[in-house]
């Protein structure tokens, strides 16, 4: 029976010049080269200018997708924007990526879903798409985690980055078998209980202050191989394909020991994995739309390609997309 699917039709992303390496951020903080990768795999990060804004990267990484994917900004109906780091408390960072790209038409919107914002946003493009609401969907994951982090804490400054990575999706109609491009499943989870484990210390309703991000790292990571594997292991069931299937594992790049833990727990060789977290660390919603695009570069990323898709991040929050390029 034909099916309308969310066709991934291009990627694109940016990543702020100015670089700090490892040993900047031993002149920073108590930290060392060595720590930092072995621990995280991590060996420079970006960070944006001070003039350079969430919206700014957005914009920037969304107008490549556009012109990869061959479609007119004015053709977009929907722009959602997974963040954390909106440009201002309202209105929407989408919105301001909407004007930014002369996009008029349908409806622009952010995501708050922290690391995983990104999966999320996924999801519920696709879901709009589906249902027929939107027909061509830009789908942007864009962060400046610089100004959340207290520099002062070695536990977390090292971690993260800024940048943006955006894809758009468009509907098509497909026979709605196994060979089908697109969309093929998506789950998404979440669990207010372990807010302790990752947060910021502040907010607009709260201390009125932006606050800094606060985090149990060790708690974390122990979440985060169980809790990823099974979501992973819920969106393969949901969508009839089996972990062999997978072309390439496109995962949220937090740390190459959760990224390798779980590839070992589901069986996917190290060939399949996407790393790029040594390049720009931890950059939130940005981190899987980089990745996608660092594939789609090297060239690992084809027409008919299956790729799985996973982030988890604060809340907790987590999920997972399969969808065949
Ligand atoms: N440099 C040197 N030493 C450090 C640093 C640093 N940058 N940071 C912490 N340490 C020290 C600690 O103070 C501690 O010292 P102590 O034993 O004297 O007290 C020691 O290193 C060990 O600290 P742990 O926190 O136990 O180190 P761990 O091996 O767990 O690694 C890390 C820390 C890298 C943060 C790890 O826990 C991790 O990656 N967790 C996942 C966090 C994450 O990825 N969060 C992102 C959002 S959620 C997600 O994306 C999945």
């Amino acid at each position: 029976m034909a099916v309308i699917r969310s066709v991934i039709r291009g990627v694109g992303a940016y990543l702020p010049k100015r670089i700090l390496t490892n040993d900047d951020m031993a002149a920073l903080v108590d930290t060392s080269d060595e720590w930092i990768r072995e621990r995280t795999g991590i060996r420079e990060r970006h960070i944006a200018d001070h003039d350079e804004l969430t919206s700014d990267l957005g914009i920037a990484a969304a107008r490549q997708a556009l012109v990869r994917a061959g479609i007119d900004p004015v053709d977009i109906d929907l722009v959602i924007c997974a963040t954390a780091t909106p440009d201002r408390t309202f209105p929407a960072t989408a919105v301001r990526i909407q004007a930014g790209l002369g996009v008029t038409k349908g409806a622009a919107f952010d995501m708050q879903a922290v690391c995983s914002g990104f999966i999320y946003a996924l999801a519920t493009a696709d879901n709009f798409i589906k249902s027929a609401q939107s027909r061509r969907a830009l789908v942007v994951g864009a962060e400046t985690f610089s100004r959340i982090l207290d520099w002062e804490d070695r536990g977390t400054c090292v971690l993260f980055g800024d940048g943006a990575g955006a894809v758009v999706l468009e509907a098509q109609t497909q026979v709605g078998g196994r060979d089908d491009r697109g969309i093929l499943a998506t789950r998404l989870r979440s669990d207010g209980r372990y807010e302790d484990l990752l947060y910021v210390d502040g907010g607009p309703g709260s201390t009125k202050t932006t606050g800094h991000l606060r985090m149990n790292g060790r708690e974390v990571f122990r979440h985060a191989v169980q809790k990823i594997s099974s979501v992973i292991e819920e969106t393969l069931v949901a969508s009839g394909y089996a972990p062999e299937e997978i072309d390439l594992y496109v995962p949220h790049q937090a740390n190459k020991r959760i990224l390798d833990g779980i590839a070992k727990k589901l069986g996917i060789p190290h060939q399949k994995v996407v790393m790029t977290l040594a390049k720009h660390g931890n950059t939130s919603a940005a981190s899987v739309p980089l990745a996608l695009n660092q594939a789609f570069e090297d060239r690992r990323l084809r027409e008919g390609s299956m790729v799985l898709m996973e982030a988890m991040g604060g809340g907790f929050t987590w999920g997972a997309a399969l969808a065949r390029w």
